[in-house]
């Protein structure tokens, strides 16, 4: 075992620190900026269909749901195909209205979770076409879709999702360029350069793992603490949701993920001097917001910490602690924004003596109900 985590003290943390090479493998043979070609071969014979589709349903469980979030954005942004995200385990039981129209996203790391194998299953009896996202090859999930690409983020043994979360992240983000281009909703220029971006990722990534030592030193001063929130809007609204999921699946602290408008509608009263809040504060375009969410909770007394564009100083003048990140497209943050939040629940719950590949009561994969 100690040869398979490869040097690392854990495997959630080796499979955090794969990152840039496992997003790198889910691009490889796929995505070829120089010539401007992106291809996803499980797309192939589904195209039409996909381009065509009234309407994208994403159901997925858990981390993968979260990712099914962001995807949500990226369809809607570069394709403009309006989108639903679902809990396969309310969309299995709530006789949804679903046609022959619709495009199904099943998005699983095991491919093997009931309630997205059932949910599937449903979909498929309504005529609509099923596409799955999993990381697992040959899985259940990956065998009942009618096409699919797999995540290529390699085995992930840490009962905490990482790697297949950005993983998933980039197959969807190259799903939804390639339907923005063929739609036309996405200009050849923008198409062209959010490829050469998207290029970039795995380095940034690599680049974000470099603050592991800085969040260290920071996990140590909030291990007591009894609750977290953590606050993001737009693209890293469900940044915000993986993020608290993290810390409480490994560290058992409860945490709150919110849109951070959403904050004054309940969140707020929480806060006081004992509230640790992870604001994800990117520059994009509801930083404003955000920022003055950020002197909201300032105001009384919650401590800050903040994810943030690097070189941004407004937000370092106010926070407790910042996190940068590198600089990107909008739509492509959350593949790094998310990397400072894995690994502060990371720290948090090796400095609490919690079993972090292996937390009590949960699963790996769920395969009952
Ligand atoms: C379990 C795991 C999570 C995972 C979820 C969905 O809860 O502990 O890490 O996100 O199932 O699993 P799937 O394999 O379908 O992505």
């Amino acid at each position: 075992e100690a040869i398979e985590k490869g040097g690392y003290e854990h495997f959630m943390l080796k499979e955090i620190f794969e990152q840039p090479r496992s997003i790198a493998d889910c691009m490889r043979g796929r995505l070829d900026a120089k010539n401007g070609r992106l291809v996803l071969g499980g797309l192939r014979d589904y195209m039409n269909k996909f381009q065509n589709a009234d309407r994208i349903i994403i159901t997925a469980c858990g981390t993968s749901w979260h990712a099914g979030l962001v995807a949500e954005y990226l369809f809607e942004e570069f394709a403009r195909i309006p989108v639903e995200v679902e809990y396969a385990s309310e969309f299995r039981y709530r006789n949804p209205v679903i046609s022959e129209k619709d495009f199904v996203i099943a998005i699983s790391q095991s491919g093997e979770t009931a309630d997205t194998l059932a949910a599937i299953e449903l979909a498929k009896s309504k005529g609509a076409t099923i596409f799955g996202v999993c990381n697992v090859v040959g899985s259940s999930i990956a065998r009942a879709t009618h096409a699919g690409s797999y995540t290529h983020a390699g085995p992930e043994i840490g009962v905490a999702s990482t790697k297949a979360f950005t993983a998933q992240i980039s197959v969807l983000t190259m799903m939804a360029l390639m339907l923005g281009y063929q739609r036309g909703t996405l200009t050849e220029s923008k198409y062209v350069q959010l490829l050469n971006e998207l290029e970039t990722i795995p380095s940034k990534v690599e680049r974000t793992l470099k603050m592991n030592p800085n969040i260290e030193a920071i996990s140590a001063e909030y291990k007591d603490a009894r609750n977290f929130l953590y606050l993001g809007r737009g693209y890293n609204f469900p940044v915000a949701l993986e993020g608290a999921l993290k810390l409480k699946e490994i560290s058992y602290i409860h945490a709150e993920g919110y849109p951070a408008a959403e904050m004054k509608h309940g969140p707020i009263a929480l806060i006081d001097e004992e509230m640790p809040v992870v604001f994800i504060a990117t520059k994009d375009n509801s930083y404003e917001k955000v920022v003055s969410n950020i002197q909201e909770v300032k105001a009384r007394k919650g401590k800050i910490i903040a994810v943030v564009t690097e070189g941004d100083t407004v937000v370092r003048g106010m926070a407790d602690h910042v996190l940068e990140v590198p600089d990107t497209a909008e739509a492509f943050v959350p593949l790094l924004s998310v990397i400072p939040l894995q690994i502060l629940s990371y720290h948090i719950a090796v400095m609490r003596g919690c079993n972090v590949d292996q937390p009590r009561n949960l699963a790996k994969s769920v395969t009952v109900e």
